[in-house]
């Protein structure tokens, strides 16, 4: 082994979280390495997440608007045919661009990218197994732990990543499925259940709960949104508790059970996703040399200002608490570098936008109905539908509705929730209005474009506080 090299800071994991603040350390002058043993950067997101999913999202809604949409507005096409193969192409073009993008962006900012295995060796001590042979010992003053996440295994089904897959598989099958089910209907499985569906698969979604989307999602909006998704084609079982699943056969089959009254079928699938949620990743990171804690659900844990109860290691993104959310990694990337370079950094958890890249979006900032209420806070609604907007209607996207809630006495927007066309684009205004404390007269004395979507964002807020004009 060579001699230990000396570091301002040593990141672990070259994902959102950690590339975010690896610019960021490189920016402030710190002597920064980077360690990812993926190979590529980006992380989950760029890789295996946000990215390829998007694009599949995007370019599976081209197809099945053009297949179903177009006639109506004028658009006669010929014949439609399905390349799957260049739709995956046009994904990995896209994941390459912008995981290159960020290794440029680290050799524009100095920062050192060490593709290798990371593990704690020391309270100030990284070592790596480099991918291309041999090891290396950093020391370093700071060190950042950005580990990630992985996808929640179902138990008593063999995850293949090709019959039986995670979101990991589900964004590289190579034919579409002709039945797929997907157990868990979050945002992973209404997202890529989405992308199947909309290219010809019969999926049926299966749910413990009795409402679609994962936490947060607010109940009014997501009824709304199932709606949607069933008219395009998505089956639901909600309250439905998967009991195991037979791989050994041809045909997939998983045994499900009604959670009330314990009725109980078989469905059939060529392509089980599982999609139950993801869990924070720290295998092999050596956090037992160190003594790191962990709590009941594998999260490291740290204070507010990111440290460990060895201050100068921080852990930040999906290993540690809060919404599994690249923008939320990358906010606290950049709040880690300056609690290290300034001594004070900012995060506010209240307003951390959520999206939903189904078709129509569904977007949403701060509190939703259910929670106000428990908390026991005197409230007030006010919302708009996309069918009375200028701009949906001359699209021929009237499906949705903006909704804000808001503090009954003060007026304060407490939360704000979209299900309608281009509603992770407008939650933007709605995270600005909670960042600066906003109340909805607020937004509806401001002016906004005609004829845009956005009107429906402005009038809800009117009728939160007074009244719409065109509703
Ligand atoms: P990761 O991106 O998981 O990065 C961690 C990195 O650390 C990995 O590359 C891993 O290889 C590396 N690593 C782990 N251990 C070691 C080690 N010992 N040594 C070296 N390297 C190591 N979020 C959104 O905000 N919007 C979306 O649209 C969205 N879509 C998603 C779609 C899918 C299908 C999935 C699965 C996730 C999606 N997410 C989305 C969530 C988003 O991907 C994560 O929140 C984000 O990637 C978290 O960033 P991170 O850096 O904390 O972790
Ligand atoms: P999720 O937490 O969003 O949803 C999981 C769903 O599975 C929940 O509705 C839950 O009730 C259900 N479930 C759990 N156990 C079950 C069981 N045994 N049987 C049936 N249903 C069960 O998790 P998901 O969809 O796996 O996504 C993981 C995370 O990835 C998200 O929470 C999010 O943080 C991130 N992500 C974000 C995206 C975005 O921002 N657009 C896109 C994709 C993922």
């Amino acid at each position: 082994a060579t001699e230990a090299q000396e570091h301002d800071l040593v990141i672990i994991g070259g994902g959102v979280a950690g590339y975010v603040a690896a610019i960021k350390a490189g920016q402030a002058g710190l002597k920064v390495a980077c360690i990812e043993k993926r190979g590529v950067l980006g992380g989950t997101c760029l890789n295996v997440g946000c990215i390829p999913s998007k694009s599949l999202l995007n370019n599976s809604h081209l197809y099945h608007q053009i297949l179903h949409d177009t006639k109506k507005r004028g658009i006669e096409v010929g014949e439609v045919k399905l390349n799957l193969q260049q739709m995956m192409a046009a994904k990995n073009t896209s994941v390459d661009g912008l995981t290159k993008g960020v290794e440029f962006l680290f050799k524009k900012n100095k920062v050192e990218y060490i593709p290798g295995t990371a593990a704690l060796s020391g309270e100030n001590e990284v070592k790596v197994n480099k991918i291309d042979g041999g090891e290396a010992t950093f020391r370093a003053k700071n060190i950042i732990i950005a580990t990630g996440s992985e996808a929640t295994p179902f138990p008593g089904l063999t995850i293949d990543e090709k019959r039986v897959v995670t979101s990991t598989g589900a964004i590289s099958l190579n034919e579409v499925p002709k039945k797929m089910v997907v157990i868990g209907g979050g945002i992973i499985g209404l997202e890529m259940g989405s992308v199947w569906s909309r290219l010809g698969a019969e999926v049926t979604v299966v749910e413990f709960l009795g409402q679609i989307g994962g936490p947060g999602m607010d109940a009014e909006i997501s009824k709304m949104s199932q709606k949607i998704l069933q008219k395009q084609g998505m089956k639901f079982k909600l309250n439905t508790k998967v009991l195991g699943g037979d791989d050994s056969g041809e045909t997939l089959k998983l045994e499900v059970e009604a959670a009330k009254g314990g009725k109980k079928e078989t469905l059939d699938a060529d392509v089980v996703l599982v999609a139950i949620g993801r869990r924070a990743y720290t295998a092999g990171l050596g956090l037992e040399n160190i003594g790191l804690e962990v709590d009941d659900k594998g999260r490291l844990v740290i204070d507010q200002q990111y440290r460990t109860k060895i201050p100068h290691i921080r852990v930040i993104g999906d290993c540690t608490f809060g919404p599994m959310l690249a923008h939320k990694a990358e906010e606290e990337a950049v709040a880690a570098i300056e609690y290290i370079t300034k001594g004070f950094g900012h995060v506010n958890y209240n307003a951390i936008p959520s999206v939903m890249y189904t078709h129509p979006e569904v977007a949403w900032v701060g509190q939703n109905e259910a929670e106000v209420k428990e908390q026991g806070v005197k409230y007030k609604t006010g919302s708009f539908p996309f069918s009375a907007n200028s701009r949906a209607k001359t699209n021929l996207e009237t499906e949705g509705m903006v909704k804000f809630i808001s503090d009954a006495e003060t007026d304060r927007i407490l939360g704000i929730h979209i299900v309608g066309p281009n509603a992770g684009e407008m939650i933007a205004e709605g995270v600005l209005a909670v960042e600066y404390g906003a109340s909805s007269e607020d937004v509806a004395r401001t002016s906004h474009a005609h004829p845009t979507l956005a009107e429906a964002f402005k009038e809800a807020a009117m009728a939160t506080y007074s009244k719409a004009i065109h509703y």
